[in-house]
């Protein structure tokens, strides 16, 4: 309620950055927001975390004289976070972070993504080939050595080449002769860099998952939403070779013996708590100018919604008509539908808090302050007017392009067959060359056949192409479209059906055939092809006339970003400022608490399995669960995992994260595990570009409902030996 009454009578009031709750706490409280660098804690937040009840010091999360907490979050494969647990290498993560691993292992004989998957001794862990684990040995700031004799290059791009040169030397000599790994991120659009030199495990085995209907339960109804009952974990375990190093996968390889072992506390939380996770945030906008924050609101989000609604209502219908569907768009289903839930969830969010205002606001202090200042900042918030009435229109184009021509499937594949033609066009080419792009789309024809179906791709190319010809400039439109108009009257419904009635992209033996036939002398069955000739002319439209100037264009936003950023940080010397999240190691903190979605409704800030056997009673397939499950439930049989009869599921707090965070370990005060995270709520969703501590909440499961499942549901108990576990 202050809040916003303080948003309306204070308008020079720098809103986005001092939106601390004032709700409950007393303003000595510092906030929540933020995505900390592990090596400014000190520095920066330690006093503040003790503030919030962290009992432990910055040197106990990152040190480099001892072993520290960072030693055991490791970035688990591409996007995820993990937690080491044991000395024996295991390792706590998300189901979904392991979804595709488990996939992968899974047959229809064993179906571990239906069944789960209990490890009843190592022999029996699985090995996933490609996963890896990488673990931060220590980060250092090296933007002075970055920016060596790049002060006096005027050009942007001569500017970039030198600093992108500087940045290889740097982290080639960083890691020679040893076997790790080094990479420098630029922060604060490149104000500064910090190298980071890691350890990477490529060795790492699947112990134990529970079914998806554990795991993931509630699925894609209860997707971004609180309130939330997944169990969503899974448990890996990472292998070294004979001297503890990282090795390629080998049965001789051992349990990999970690520098630090995460202790995990069965005490649980109350609300009010600390609340602190360690982990590796993907992407955050956070200093946005109004006009980006606009473009998004307008633009951009609606277009994306607008679009995965339609594409969404298609395979929806047709996975309820057919079984064989549904198994086959499943997954892509669930990935097109995250999307786009959490872009809803944030333009509503941006929406509701006046997101653009308030960022105008900011920029009336700005301006008021750069006067003062002169160059280079006086100048930056009319450049930024001026280059976005361009910049976004192909900003708008470009999410067009994405999502609504390369949403449709057999466009997007047949993208894959432009190197074919590209190779047969250029003069001095060889067989060799052609060979071996025919070997590479061959290598991925069944892949994609496996989880296609026409009909529904047909129906998606008709809806995605009206929209895209509806909500685009003639500029915009690929050559193609003026066939489609003097053929076809602009029906795309028709235009549809001669696509898919003569490709030869619908079917696995077709594109057999093609690649068998095809040389690099005669490639006119392809160049006829109609799903070819769109895809090859939007792609034309896209790469050289959209793409080279909406790339220079974007350039220059990242250049005038770096100075406002600069000059914000000058003229508020006083605010604690943290970088964009660009998938580094971070520290976020807060408090446990609940939060009133709208007036009127409050949500509580834990749930409990009854509420797992209450949603199970819907006939919704998202909350169908195994008996052995609700058998407990009746029985009451919760062992230890209980408080006072009643087993906690999953609990929400004031931590600042995005995708990337899954997986990361919830810390209590003493640094203990208590849970682990695993999504965001719907109404905060809007934090990656404006946080507001009276809504942003992230997700997390309950660690005791995590070894309940475990030891009371799958019988794995014997797991539970090697854990630290507090009682
Ligand atoms: N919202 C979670 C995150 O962004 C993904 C959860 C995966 N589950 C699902 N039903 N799609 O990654
Ligand atoms: N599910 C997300 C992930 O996999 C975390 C949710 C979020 O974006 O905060 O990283």
């Amino acid at each position: 309620m202050l809040n916003s009454l303080l948003h309306k009578y204070t308008p020079l009031l720098i809103v986005s950055f001092i939106l601390f709750s004032v709700q409950k706490v007393s303003l000595s409280v510092p906030p929540d927001e933020g995505m900390w660098l592990p090596i400014l804690l000190k520095e920066l937040n330690e006093e503040d975390m003790k503030k919030r009840g962290f009992r432990l010091s910055a040197e106990d999360i990152y040190s480099v004289n001892k072993s520290s907490m960072k030693d055991a979050v490791g970035r688990f494969g591409g996007g995820c976070t993990s937690a080491i647990i044991s000395n024996e290498g295991l390792l706590l993560t998300n189901h979904h972070c392991g979804h595709s691993y488990i996939q992968y292992l899974s047959s229809l004989q064993n179906d571990y993504l239906k069944n789960g998957f209990w490890a009843k001794n190592k022999s029996e862990e699985l090995y996933c080939p490609g996963l890896t684990v990488t673990f931060i040995v220590n980060m250092e700031d090296v933007t002075k050595k970055v920016l060596e004799n790049t002060d006096n290059i005027s050009d942007e791009l001569q500017k970039q080449a030198k600093i992108n040169q500087n940045i290889a030397n740097i982290e080639k000599e960083a890691v020679k002769g040893t076997h790790y790994k080094a990479r420098i991120f630029p922060f604060y659009y490149g104000a500064e860099y910090y190298m980071f030199i890691t350890e990477v495990f490529t060795d790492v085995r699947l112990v134990g998952a529970p079914p998806e209907s554990i795991g993931q339960f509630g699925g894609d109804t209860d997707n971004w939403v609180w309130p939330r009952h997944g169990a969503d974990f899974a448990l890996f375990r990472i292998y070294a070779n004979a001297e503890n190093k990282p090795a390629q996968y080998s049965p001789s390889n051992v349990p990999y013996k970690p520098k630090y072992v995460f202790p995990i506390s069965l005490q649980g939380v109350q609300k009010g708590d600390f609340s602190m996770l360690i982990g590796f945030p993907g992407r955050t906008y956070e200093y946005l100018p109004s006009q980006d924050v606009e473009m998004n609101v307008k633009m951009t989000n609606p277009a994306i919604i607008r679009i995965r609604e339609e594409r969404l209502k298609i395979i929806d219908l047709a996975m309820r008509l057919s079984d064989t569907v549904r198994i086959k768009y499943s997954a892509k289903y669930a990935n097109i539908s995250n999307g786009y839930k959490k872009t809803n969830g944030q333009l509503n969010g941006l929406i509701r808090l006046e997101a653009v205002k308030r960022k105008q606001e900011l920029e009336a202090q700005f301006q008021a302050w750069a006067d003062q200042q002169g160059e280079p900042y006086k100048s930056i918030l009319p450049k930024f007017a001026t280059l976005y009435s361009t910049l976004s229109k192909l900003n708008l184009a470009s999410t067009y392009i994405n999502e609504a021509i390369f949403g449709i499937e057999i466009l997007n594949y047949a993208t894959n067959f432009i190197e074919l033609e590209e190779i047969a066009k250029k003069e001095n080419s060889t067989d060799q060359e052609f060979e071996e792009a025919k070997r590479k789309i061959a290598s991925g024809v069944h892949v994609h056949f496996k989880d296609y179906e026409p009909r529904v791709d047909r129906k998606v190319m008709s809806a995605l192409l009206q929209i895209y010809y509806d909500n685009t400039t003639k500029a915009e439109h690929p050559a193609i479209f003026a066939e489609i108009e003097k053929k076809y009257k602009n029906d795309f419904v028709a235009f549809s059906k001669h696509v898919f009635d003569k490709s030869f992209m619908v079917s696995e033996s077709e594109v057999n055939k093609f690649l068998e036939k095809v040389t690099r002398k005669n490639i006119q069955k392809l160049v006829d092809d109609p799903a070819y000739q769109v895809a090859k002319s939007m792609w034309d439209k896209f790469y050289r006339e959209i793409k080279p100037e909406y790339d220079k264009q974007s350039a220059e936003a990242r250049r005038l970003n770096k100075i406002y950023i600069e000059g914000l940080r000058k003229m508020l010397p006083q605010k604690k400022f943290y970088p964009d999240a660009n998938s580094t190691l971070r520290v976020t903190f807060g408090i446990v608490t609940d939060y009133e979605p709208r007036d009127g409704v409050r949500y509580e800030w834990f749930t409990t399995l009854d509420g797992v056997i209450e949603k199970s009673k819907s006939l919704n397939p998202d909350y169908q669960i195994p008996d052995k499950l609700k058998e407990l439930h009746a029985k009451k049989d919760y062992g230890r995992y209980a408080k006072n009869g009643v087993l906690y599921t999953c609990y929400i707090g004031t931590n600042h994260t995005t995708g990337g965070n899954s997986g990361s370990p919830a810390l209590n005060r003493d640094g203990h595990i208590v849970g682990i995270n695993f999504d965001r709520n719907w109404e905060g969703t809007m934090s990656d570009i404006m946080y507001d501590p009276a809504k942003t909440r992230n997700i997390m499961v309950d660690i005791r409902y995590v070894l309940f499942i475990i030891d009371k549901y799958a019988g794995a108990g014997y797991l539970l030996n090697e854990m630290k576990i507090i009682e």
